[in-house]
């Protein structure tokens, strides 16, 4: 393992094509080997679309709403981060994967092009969370601030069009949120949306149980509401990231738990700036039949 100079604030590093956080970069090829099991359930979304909140939602799902199970540990290592490695760490993401009892719960940021071939072989169930593009670059922006394994975000400005031209860890969210809803098309992936987690919890973790093959009583579906809640989570020192080293992630810069809303991009965007990224966003997304709300 490098030490955390070394590998703290720097450059992206390409990964396939990707610009890849540079830690997770060092030694490759124990992603490209990564052999999953058919009852591996993974966890895919672009980074700041809800992982976080949709790793907890599915954890006590499986664990029938049972709150004490689900203090069992960190959720980085209920839900273990496949790409996650740096200094500091007491084990990497495939290595704590290594030890997890099955079934086990893969959390990825990766594209469809670099998620191991093992998890399509296995057909392994996905579920995949989306959020709209504008509220993902605001609470990146912040998460940029505090992560000390990402570069720098520089000015908001220019943040704007490094977001637009995929220069931010993972590449395009434009590519990622396209590629993974047209696979849904040929492979076992539950798409869901940040939003409408948001408008109907109770409905969205209906769909997420059933997917799982899991059959909630009303009374428990409630319990898993409220737990998951963004006012509990963020009181939640298992789930708010605090347990990580403050050399890796800075709360005091921005809290990992920042707002938990929809719509905070008008915050952010100037008119000018709304105006410019809406012409963009409408050609990188005219040949998709995705689509996305942005207030609710
Ligand atoms: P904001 O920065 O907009 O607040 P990820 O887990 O993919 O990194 O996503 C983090 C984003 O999800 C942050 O968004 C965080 O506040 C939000 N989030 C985390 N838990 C949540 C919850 N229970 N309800 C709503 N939003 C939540």
């Amino acid at each position: 393992m490098s030490s955390p100079k070394e590998v703290l604030r720097q450059n992206l590093k390409m990964i396939h094509g990707y610009p890849m956080v540079y830690a997770f970069t060092i030694n490759w090829e124990r992603i490209e080997r990564f052999q999953s099991r058919p009852d591996d359930i993974v966890i895919s979304t672009y980074p700041k679309s809800g992982t976080t909140w949709i790793s907890e939602i599915v954890d006590m799902i499986l664990n029938n709403g049972d709150i004490e199970k689900c203090k069992r540990d960190v959720i980085t290592a209920r839900v273990a981060m496949l790409e996650m490695s740096a200094p500091g760490l007491r084990l990497s993401g495939v290595e704590e994967l290594e030890q997890m009892r099955p079934p086990r719960l893969v959390k990825t940021h990766l594209p469809i092009d670099l998620l191991p071939k093992s998890f399509w072989e296995n057909n392994c169930k996905m579920i995949y969370m989306a959020r709209n593009a504008k509220d993902v670059m605001v609470s990146y922006y912040h998460f940029d601030l505090m992560n000390n394994l990402h570069p720098y975000p520089g000015p908001w400005e220019e943040y704007l069009k490094k977001f637009m031209t995929g220069d931010v860890a993972y590449g395009s969210w434009f590519n990622h949120v396209k590629t993974w809803w047209k696979k849904k098309e040929e492979h076992p992936i539950l798409f869901l949306f940040y939003e409408d987690m948001k408008k109907n919890p109770k409905g969205e973790i209906q769909k997420v149980s059933s997917f799982l093959g899991k059959s909630l009583s009303d009374e428990i579906v409630d319990k898993i509401i409220y737990h998951t809640s963004f006012e509990v989570m963020k009181d939640n020192p298992l789930v708010n990231y605090t347990h990580l080293p403050t050399a890796v992630m800075d709360h005091s810069k921005s809290p990992f738990m920042r707002k938990g809303i929809t719509g905070d991009w008008k915050n952010y965007f100037t008119v000018e700036e709304n105006e410019k990224f809406e012409a963009f966003y409408k050609k990188e997304m005219s040949d998709t039949t995705l689509q996305f709300c942005t207030e609710i």
